[in-house]
Parts: C-alpha cells; sequence; structure tokens
C-alpha cells in the first residue's frame, strides 16, 4: 500500500507474545527494516538490541547464546549486555566498549511484548495504557480473564497493511453493514484526541427497543500511538482485545491480535475452553479477517468523501496520527 506517511512511525509495537520468548534463548526479529534479535536473559527480563554483531557481521539472533544477563555473539564469542555494549571476548583481556549494538527499549505487559521505536534513536516519550484499567470506571485483573495467548491470539504475518488504515476502521461507522454484516449499525457516541492517544466509545443499539439512546453494547477503544488500539467492551461480557500493526519494512506489517475472554465463576484452567474458543472465532476473528480482506487490496485515498457523521472523527483522527511521522516517506 502507498500512502504518503512514513513507514517508519515513532511510538510502541507489538512485536510478539511474552510466551514466545524463553528464558535463556535468542530469537530473530526484523521491524522497521531492520534486522534484531531479542533475548531473554536469566534473570527472566527481555531485551531487543540490534542483530549484526559489530565484530564481523554474524546475526545473534540465529545461533546466538544467552549468557547470564549478555547475548553471546555464535561466531568469536562477543558478549554484549542489555545496553548492548561489548561486555567480553573470551580471548582478549578486556571488553571493547566501543563496539555496541542499539538497544530497543521493551515494554512487557498483559502477556504481549512491545518495543519502543524511534527512526532517531531517542527514549521512549510516552507510555503505554494499562489494559486492566482501561477504561477507568471499568477495572479488570488478569486474574478474571483467561490468558489470551495461544488460544485467543493471532498473527498475521507480512500484510500489505499501513498501521494507520486499521485504526481507520474506528471512526467508520458505515462499514460495519457491509464487511462485518452488522444488523444494526454503531454509533461513534463519543471521541477524542488525548496527545498520543485517540479514544472512542461506539455503541451499538438494541435492534429493537424505541429509544434511540439505549445501548445493547458500548466498546471503548484507545489507539496509542499508530502502532495499534486496545478495545474494552462494556455491556454483559468485558471482552478486552489488542490489535497492533508493526510494519516489517516499508511495504508490509505484522499484524497481532489478542482476546482477553471472562472467565467462568469457578474456573482456574489458565486456556479458554473451546465452545468459547469457536464462539470467539465466529464473533472477533473473523472480523478482523473481513477487515482484512478489505486492507490488503485497499489504495490509499487522501481526500475521501465520508458520510457526514464519521469526517470529523476521521478527519481528526488523521491530523493526530501525523505527530507520529517525524521522518518522511522512503
Ligand atoms: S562476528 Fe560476532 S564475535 Fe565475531
Ligand atoms: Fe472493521
Amino acid at each position: 500500500m502507498r500512502v504518503p506517511f512514513t513507514w517508519r512511525p515513532t511510538g510502541w509495537f507489538m512485536v510478539g507474545w511474552s510466551a514466545e520468548f524463553p528464558a535463556g534463548t535468542a530469537k530473530p526479529l526484523r521491524y522497521f527494516g531492520q534486522e534484531l534479535v531479542a533475548y531473554r536473559s536469566d534473570d527472566g527480563a527481555l531485551h531487543v538490541l540490534d542483530a549484526h554483531c559489530p565484530h564481523l557481521g554474524a546475526h545473534l539472533g540465529h545461533g546466538g547464546r544467552v549468557n547470564g544477563e549478555c547475548i553471546e555473539c555464535p561466531y568469536h564469542g562477543w558478549g554484549y549486555g542489555p545496553d548492548g555494549v561489548n561486555r567480553y571476548i573470551p580471548y582478549e583481556d578486556r571488553p571493547n566498549p566501543s563496539k555496541r549494538l542499539r538497544a530497543w527499549p521493551v515494554d512487557e505487559r498483559h502477556e504481549c511484548v512491545f518495543v519502543w521505536h524511534d527512526p532517531a534513536g531517542g527514549a521512549p516519550r510516552w507510555e503505554l495504557p494499562d489494559i486492566w484499567n482501561f477504561p477507568a470506571h471499568l477495572p479488570g485483573g488478569a486474574e478474571q480473564y483467561y490468558r489470551a495467548y495461544p488460544e485467543l491470539s493471532v498473527k498475521y504475518p507480512g500484510e500489505p497493511v499501513h498501521p494507520q488504515v486499521t485504526l481507520e476502521n474506528a471512526p467508520d461507522s458505515v462499514h460495519f453493514k457491509y464487511v462485518h454484516r452488522a444488523s444494526v449499525d454503531p454509533r461513534l457516541l463519543d471521541w477524542k484526541v488525548d496527545g498520543t492517544f485517540y479514544k472512542t466509545i461506539s455503541g451499538w443499539p438494541r435492534p429493537t427497543e424505541q429509544d434511540p439512546d439505549a445501548m445493547a453494547l458500548k466498546i471503548h477503544g484507545v489507539s496509542c500511538g499508530v502502532g495499534g488500539s486496545y478495545a474494552v467492551f462494556e455491556g454483559s461480557w468485558h471482552y478486552r482485545l489488542v490489535f497492533f500493526t508493526t510494519p516489517v519494512d516499508d511495504e508490509r506489517s505484522d499484524m497481532f491480535y489478542s482476546i482477553w475472554w471472562p472467565r467462568d465463576e469457578g474456573d482456574d484452567a489458565p486456556a479458554v475452553p473451546a465452545h468459547y474458543r469457536e464462539r470467539a472465532e465466529k464473533e472477533f476473528l473473523q472480523t478482523l479477517r473481513d477487515d482484512l480482506e478489505i486492507w490488503r487490496y485497499q489504495v490509499y485515498v487522501e481526500n475521501p468523501a465520508l458520510a457526514q457523521q464519521d469526517a470529523r472523527p476521521y478527519g481528526a483522527l488523521r491530523k493526530w496520527a501525523r505527530q507520529f511521522y517525524e521522518v518522511e516517506p522512503a
């Protein structure tokens, strides 16, 4: 997809789920056109560094070994700390601290792994919200939900979709009927730009209700930069979702989607029961596939003719998104 803005936005981006990074292992990643290595050191902390060893260029994600808090190159055994600085050279008396790898800030929360991307290499300028405290009047906790990974999580790798396009779904009230075969039109009840967050409240009216303001369900959404969004359902069930889109390069993204399903009282099994998994498939994962069928083949339209009720929130979203584009498109 050709877009008039960069595929290298600043912000937090999801790169996987915590369980995919077991202690003592290193794994290659590729995002924003850069080769990376993720490793979980023996103390349980997860680190992401540029992948290529400054000695002779080996890829630390392919055969690199975890040694304490360091990652050790598979080629000649040089060790690097979580800050990316060379800590030892096994056949020399001292390390060479001028040899270093860029360290990418990591935030692991609610089973997900996020990295901070800033094309200029700067430190994080804002924090992701806590999904258990969003929105403020609907607090929850991990113990009230089945785990999201792996049963209720999917990844679509290498899709030709820019992250902003996925966020544009939130203020697009018309597409639900056509793409998701919704029997009632949702209404965007409220939306607000709040610094690095774009928040929405969508309402689903009761089909039989006379009162047009009576909602069967509200969905609270927050886009956390352009990397992705959280959604929390306020209805008879309080599902929580994350959906993040992380550019692999200037043409493709990996997409990550997770659902937290409310736990049955008294059930302390970690995994969601099969009948809920089936419902998640029909009610949630299918909607993502429906959207993806559009996004995969869509072109970006700069001045769209929008439905009247969508025009302002849509325009506000696009304007808000510009703050994350600090470099020119490639
Ligand atoms: S290439 Fe990494 S130690 Fe030589
Ligand atoms: Fe959608």
